[in-house]
């Protein structure tokens, strides 16, 4: 009997071994609480070695906690933020960002792949009415990289929303969720992918791509550092046992583990679309160049995987999603293949 294999999203897998072994190292004796401790001082001079940059870094319990601190650090209550119309802030996140910015209005703005347009976001701006105070006024830009539709902004594109966002004096964050997934696909440093191309704070997604519970914010400019302490204490995220999410996001960077994992499950998702779309039961709606795969798929093979007991997540209009991730087999794969690969010969011998 096939075992299941699920794709829905990355948030299905395990933790990876290195962070587990990494906690339970650390799991005696005593420490000084809420960040008091050697573990999370050791993360700032690690993460700033990493970034070639003072940062400061601050662990969070979700992605969701990550994006609505760090918008609503850059952005007054009248402020306003623009973001992909796809963006998870303004699509999936609750109103977290407008309840933590104390009601900053989230702007969306159309491009495709999830990338925000570079002259969408323009006319955006040129209709913002800035100065009115019947409008909010422009703030942030908020850029998720890699997209909500697996696509990974170039450096030239990233430069020319940069620049859009200096000329109207707007502060920059990156939902950096499948920040690991997109470095390893444009194959830079973490510098040249975050502050180099004018991010001042990055939410730095861990929990995806093998972390247990934990994400961080990485911040790029002192101003907005300053406040962050008080913002999560407010919100009830300054951990008390803080030595077990430092020592996480030490683990996860520890000997490039973190790109170790995203280079694993986005060749997995190469693979995958490579295969998926050769069977000709597959359509591409999106780029692969990260570690999620969407296609348009026959109603059949889209029952086939159902039989073949392989979860996708449904997007509606035939199209799913199939995340892959690092702790998944070379076989997972194989097999997901090969079962729209038999339906379809059967379908095309049948018509
Ligand atoms: C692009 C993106 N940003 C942020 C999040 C939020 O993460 P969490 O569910 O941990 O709050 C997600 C989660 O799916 C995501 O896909």
């Amino acid at each position: 009997m096939d075992a299941e294999i699920d794709f829905r999203s990355d948030n299905v897998g395990p933790v990876a071994p290195e962070i587990m072994e990494a906690l339970a190292a650390t799991n005696s004796g005593a420490a000084s609480a809420y960040g008091g401790d050697a573990l999370t001082a050791e993360v700032k001079l690690r993460y700033s070695e990493l970034f070639e940059a003072d940062v400061e870094v601050f662990a969070v319990p979700t992605g969701t906690a990550a994006n609505a601190i760090s918008l609503s650090a850059c952005t007054p209550p009248w402020g306003a933020i623009y973001c992909h119309v796809d963006a998870h802030a303004n699509t999936s996140e609750c109103g977290a960002t407008e309840f933590f910015s104390h009601g900053a209005k989230l702007v969306p703005v159309t491009g495709e792949h999830g990338r925000i347009d570079a002259a969408a976001l323009e006319e955006a701006l040129r209709d913002s009415g800035r100065g009115q105070a019947h409008r909010s006024q422009p703030a942030t830009v908020t850029l998720t990289q890699a997209t909500e539709w697996g696509a990974v902004y170039s450096h030239a594109q990233l430069d020319e929303l940069a620049e859009i966002a200096r000329a109207h004096s707007m502060s920059i964050h990156m939902d950096g969720a499948r920040f690991a997934g997109a470095l390893a696909s444009a194959n830079c440093t973490p510098a040249q992918g975050s502050w180099r191309r004018g991010v001042d704070i990055l939410s730095f997604g861990v929990t995806k791509n093998g972390g247990l519970l934990c994400d961080a914010v990485v911040v790029f400019r002192p101003d907005l550092a300053e406040t962050l302490k008080y913002r999560l204490r407010r919100t009830g995220y300054g951990w008390s046992k803080m030595r077990f999410a430092a020592v996480q996001l030490l683990a996860y960077v520890q000997g490039d583990l973190w790109l170790h994992l995203a280079r694993r499950a986005n060749l997995l998702a190469e693979r995958l679309a490579r295969g998926l779309t050769t069977t000709g039961a597959a359509r591409l709606i999106a780029p692969v160049e990260a570690n999620e795969v969407f296609v348009r798929l026959s109603d059949a093979a889209a029952a086939a995987l159902n039989r073949a007991k392989i979860r996708v997540h449904p997007r509606g209009d035939n199209i799913v999603r199939m995340v892959c991730r690092s702790d998944m087999a070379d076989a997972d794969i194989t097999r997901c293949i090969a079962a729209v690969t038999e339906n379809h010969g059967i379908e095309k011998r049948a018509n």
